[in-house]
C-alpha cells in the first residue's frame, strides 16, 4: 500500500508486509520512520491511498470501524489511563456485552503483574487513579495498560513500546507481561530495545515511511544491512545484553 499524510509530506510507498496468524512481526527503525504511522493504518485512523490491507483476506476498507477495531488490541506508545478506579481502567479493555466481571479483572491483573502492587494499596481495585496515573509509578501505568489489553483478549495485538524509563525490574515485568500477551495471537510489536523482539518470526526495518529490510533476525544479520547496523549499535558495548 502507499499513503502519505499530506501533499509536502514524504510518502510511504509500496510498502508491503504479511502477518501470518499467531506470528510476531516487530517492527523497528529509527524515529519517524513510519511505525505508527503503519499502526494507524492497520486500524483505519487514516485510509491508504492506493493498495490495501486485508485482515485474514478481507480488504478492512469493507468492514466498519468498529468492527475493524474489535480485532485488535493495542498497547500504546504513551500510557493513558482516565480517572476512576483501577478496576475500571483495567475493564475497560472488556469488549462484547457484559462488563467484566472482578474475577475477569484480577485474572487479567494477575497475568500482567498489576496484582502484586494493586493488593498492597489500601483500596485495592477499587483505589481512584486520576488522568496521570494518581500514585502508580511510570511502570506500573504500563503494566496496567498491558492488563487492559490482555482482558480484551483480541485477536490481533499491537504493540508500541513505550520508551519511558522505567527500572530493570520493572522493565523484566513489562516483557514478561508482553511476552503472555503475545502468545497464540498475532502480534505487531514496534520496539525499542531489540533484545525484547530476537525471536520475532518477522522483523520489519523501517526508514523514511518504506520497509527496506524484513527477515528474521538471522536472516537480517547475515544481510549485514541496516538492522545489522541498529543491533551493533544496541548491544555491542554490553555483550551481557545480547
Ligand atoms: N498526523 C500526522 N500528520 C502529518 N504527519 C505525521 C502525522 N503523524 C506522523 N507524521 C509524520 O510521519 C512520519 C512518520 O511518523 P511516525 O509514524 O510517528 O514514526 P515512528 O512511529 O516510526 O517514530 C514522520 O515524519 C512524522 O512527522
Ligand atoms: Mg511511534
Amino acid at each position: 500500500m502507499s499513503f502519505r499524510y499530506r501533499p509536502d509530506q514524504p510518502p510511504f510507498e509500496h510498502v508491503s508486509l504479511q502477518a501470518l496468524p499467531g506470528q510476531t512481526v516487530a517492527i523497528v527503525g529509527p524515529t519517524g520512520a513510519g511505525k505508527t504511522t503503519l499502526m494507524n493504518l492497520l486500524l483505519r485512523f487514516y485510509e491508504v491511498d492506493a493498495g490495501c490491507i486485508r485482515l485474514d483476506g478481507i480488504d478492512i476498507r469493507t468492514l466498519t470501524r468498529e468492527a475493524l477495531r474489535s480485532h485488535f488490541g493495542v498497547v500504546p506508545q504513551e500510557t493513558w489511563l482516565f480517572a476512576g478506579s483501577i478496576h475500571d481502567n483495567i475493564a475497560y479493555g472488556h469488549v462484547g456485552g457484559a462488563p467484566a466481571t472482578a474475577a475477569e479483572v484480577l485474572a487479567a491483573a494477575t497475568a500482567c503483574h498489576v496484582d502484586e502492587f494493586v493488593r498492597l494499596l489500601p483500596g485495592g481495585y477499587d483505589t481512584l487513579i486520576d488522568e496521570n496515573g494518581g500514585g502508580l509509578s511510570a511502570g506500573q501505568q504500563q503494566l496496567l495498560t498491558i492488563a487492559r489489553a490482555f482482558i480484551a483478549q483480541p485477536v490481533v495485538l499491537i504493540l508500541d513500546e513505550a520508551t519511558s524509563s522505567v527500572d530493570t525490574r520493572t522493565e523484566r515485568l513489562v516483557q514478561e507481561a508482553m511476552t503472555k500477551l503475545r502468545a497464540g495471537r498475532t502480534s505487531f510489536v514496534i520496539a525499542h530495545r531489540l533484545s525484547t523482539i530476537l525471536d520475532a518470526d518477522v522483523i520489519a526495518y523501517m526508514e523514511n515511511g518504506n520497509v527496506v529490510e524484513q527477515g528474521s533476525h538471522a536472516v537480517l544479520m547475515a544481510a549485514r544491512g541496516r538492522y545489522w547496523a541498529l543491533y551493533e549499535s544496541q548491544f555491542s558495548n554490553d555483550p551481557i545484553a545480547a
